[in-house]
């Protein structure tokens, strides 16, 4: 089955490789606006191939949409990075237009697409493309939750000085840096709720730490993370293509769920072959739940600069 990756820089770069790497897919084609540089980077990455082992073709075009045809999931990296200093919600103006455009194009040669958007303001470039593309919601799948829980998940095993492994948990919510819920009150250490572990004082840490994850590495890199956001789209396109139905928290169109409307935001949801198979309710604690609906609030009003 054939992947498109929309955008060829650093985080459409490496989705690529980690999906190229896992050899579950037919084809990988990277599409950049830029002159030569999908095509460039996928002729790099296909002479890993004897190297890493995979049979993955990957192709690259400069902005012809007819090679992507018959797409059964299309990426959307395309777009600018933050740069220290700024939120991902001042990338609005730029990426906005970039997303949309991007969109039309991939619906006309691929029809049936299911379409991960990671492209920041993520929750709201998603609800942009639910706004503008025509596919039904199941196929519309903001990455977010997929990337913060990773991180939530290495500065609790960090925290307890533990195994990653050994670790599970989720972060819900908005993909920004007030927006993020990590859910400490179900976070597990081989099944044993980690506040068993971990103090007050280590406890806010570890929620602080993860709220400005992105921050922290765009601080230390001048531009935003790649490796970690590549990763978390080819483990949610894994499961699409592979219809492992894993339980990934994606930032989704709410229809009442968690007592919101009209809006995307990130919700544990079973992800399998048809896209979003269903979003799972679990119940969160008064704290939680306000801290939800501010989120939310505060997403609503980004969305309200969109001009569609
Ligand atoms: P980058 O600058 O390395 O790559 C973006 C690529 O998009 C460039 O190669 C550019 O030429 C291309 N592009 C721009 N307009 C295009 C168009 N109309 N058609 C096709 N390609 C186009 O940026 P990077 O680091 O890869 O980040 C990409 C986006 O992903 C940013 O908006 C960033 O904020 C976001 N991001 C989202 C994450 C998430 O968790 N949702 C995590 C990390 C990044």
């Amino acid at each position: 089955m054939k992947v498109t990756v929309v955008g060829a820089g650093a985080v459409g770069a490496s989705c690529a490789e980690y999906i190229a790497m896992k050899d579950f897919a037919s084809e990988v084609v990277l599409v950049d606006i830029k002159e030569g540089f999908a095509e460039g980077k996928a002729m790099d990455l296909m002479q890993t191939a004897s190297l890493n082992g995979f049979d993955t073709k990957i192709t690259g075009t400069t902005g012809d949409y007819s090679k992507t045809a018959g797409s059964k999931v299309a990426v959307i990296t395309s777009g600018i990075p933050r740069k220290p200093g700024m939120t991902r919600e001042e990338l609005i103006g730029i990426n906005a237009g970039i997303v949309k455009e991007v969109t039309e194009n991939l619906v006309k040669h691929s029809p049936d697409v299911i379409i991960i958007v990671v492209s920041n303001p993520m929750d709201t470039m998603a609800y942009l493309v639910h706004k503008t593309s025509g596919l039904p919601k199941e196929r519309i799948i903001g990455m977010g939750g997929a990337l913060d829980s990773a991180r939530f998940k290495y500065r609790l095993a960090e925290a307890l000085e533990s195994p990653i492994s050994d670790v599970d948990g989720m972060v819900i919510a908005a993909h920004s840096d007030t927006g993020m819920l990590p859910l400490f009150s179900k976070a597990t250490r081989n099944g044993v709720p980690v506040s068993e572990f971990l103090t007050d004082e280590q406890r806010a840490y570890v929620i602080e730490e993860t709220k400005v994850g992105g921050a922290t590495l765009t601080k230390l890199l001048g531009t935003s993370a790649w490796y970690a956001p590549g990763a978390a789209v080819s483990v949610m396109v894994q499961s699409i293509l592979c219809d492992q139905k894993k339980m990934i928290p994606c930032s989704l169109m709410l229809e009442g769920e968690y007592g919101q409307n009209d809006i995307c935001l990130g919700v544990p949801a079973i992800i399998g072959k048809n896209g979003v198979e269903k979003i799972v309710n679990i119940t969160l604690t008064v704290e939680e739940q306000l801290k939800f609906a501010e989120a939310a609030q505060a997403v609503r009003e980004v969305n309200g600069d969109l001009k569609f």
